[in-house]
């Protein structure tokens, strides 16, 4: 039978045979699987572990600098590197969602690419691939993988993919990736973790991106996160986000009228996100959190809750 401990030896032994005293570098997302796979691989071999991490600007709030701390108190050889204001304008008056990925995905090749020319003599490219994305061949978990294919017939491949290829969880699926995690140490508050797109808030925000969306969006996205947290709701829940509509919405606020954003939340019930099911969240829990962020986010003055399962919905409005 598998077990957790057997994986992790296995997989240990196996990569210091591979790998040698070769360098390797990933790209870290905050998410499970790069996580996981980081910390295997730096199990095996140490240093030699190159670890990136790219702020897109496009993630929840605060999030690039908690995580960033956790995977040096993991004691990963990372990096973190900010690229918000370039992945901003790449994505300037961009509206359409697909459009949106490519100019992302691109973004994210090109600082990755930089920054892997930074390391000297590295042999190896680490991916969190777990098995679904193989059978799938389309990540829906971020990172590089998501995002090379996108690139493929964009002309000559960066460097970077023309490393060989490390993927230690391509033959597990993702509860026994938490479980590996958990039997590595990791702690559980980011095994937990809901999944997040590669395109983080971006395909959150509809129509175009701009830094005071993002920044309205961060806001709400904490409010409801944190509830979720609070109410012990959030391990109950399979992703919950909030999305920031291209609309404004009349109000009235003392003895003015305010004509201002909408903004919807999505918490949905799911294994594997091909199907979906909206959360039957608490009504008392709905409405503190709806005057939460009335109160609190300047811009937003109406708060709607997103009930549509998938199919034919999807997750993601975009
Ligand atoms: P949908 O919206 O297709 O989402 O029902 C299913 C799951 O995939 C995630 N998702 C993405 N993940 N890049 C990603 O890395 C993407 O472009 C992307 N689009 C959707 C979504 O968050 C959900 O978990």
């Amino acid at each position: 039978t598998w077990t957790p401990e057997a994986f992790v030896d296995m997989t240990v032994n196996e990569l210091r045979e591979k790998i040698g005293d070769d360098k390797v570098v990933l790209g870290l997302s905050g998410g499970v699987d790069s996580s996981v796979a980081a910390v295997l691989l730096h199990k095996a071999i140490g240093k030699n572990l190159y670890c990136i991490f790219v702020n897109n600007g496009l993630l929840r709030k605060d999030e690039f600098e908690s995580v960033l701390d956790q995977y040096k108190h993991m004691g990963l050889n990372v990096k973190g590197v900010d690229a918000s204001a370039r992945f901003l304008e790449a994505l300037a008056g961009v509206s359409e969602p697909e459009a949106k990925r490519k100019k992302i995905g691109n973004a994210f090749i090109e600082v990755f690419d930089d920054e892997a020319h930074l390391i000297k003599d590295v042999k190896y490219l680490a991916q969190g691939t777990i098995y679904p994305d193989v059978i799938e061949s389309v990540s829906v978990n971020g990172g590089p993988s998501a995002t090379i294919k996108s690139h493929h017939n964009v002309g000559g491949l960066p460097d970077f993919m023309k490393l060989k290829i490390v993927e230690p969880l391509r033959m597990i699926f993702k509860d026994e990736v938490r479980r590996v995690g958990a039997e590595l140490g990791i702690a559980q508050e980011l095994l937990g973790r809901h999944p997040f797109p590669g395109p983080g808030l971006a395909i959150r925000i509809l129509g175009d991106v701009t830094a005071e969306k993002v920044r309205i969006l961060q806001e709400v996205d904490a409010i409801f996160i944190n509830g979720l947290k609070e109410w012990k709701l959030y391990d109950k829940v399979w992703q919950a986000g909030a999305i920031l509509l291209p609309v404004n919405s009349v109000g009235v606020m003392g003895d003015e009228r305010t004509y201002e954003k909408v903004v919807a939340l999505r918490a949905v019930e799911s294994t594997d996100g091909m199907t979906a099911d909206w959360v039957n969240l608490p009504y008392d829990f709905l409405q503190k959190t709806s005057n939460t962020i009335i109160n609190r986010v300047k811009g937003v003055n109406r708060v709607v809750y997103d009930i549509s399962s998938k199919p034919p919905a999807t997750i993601e409005w975009e």
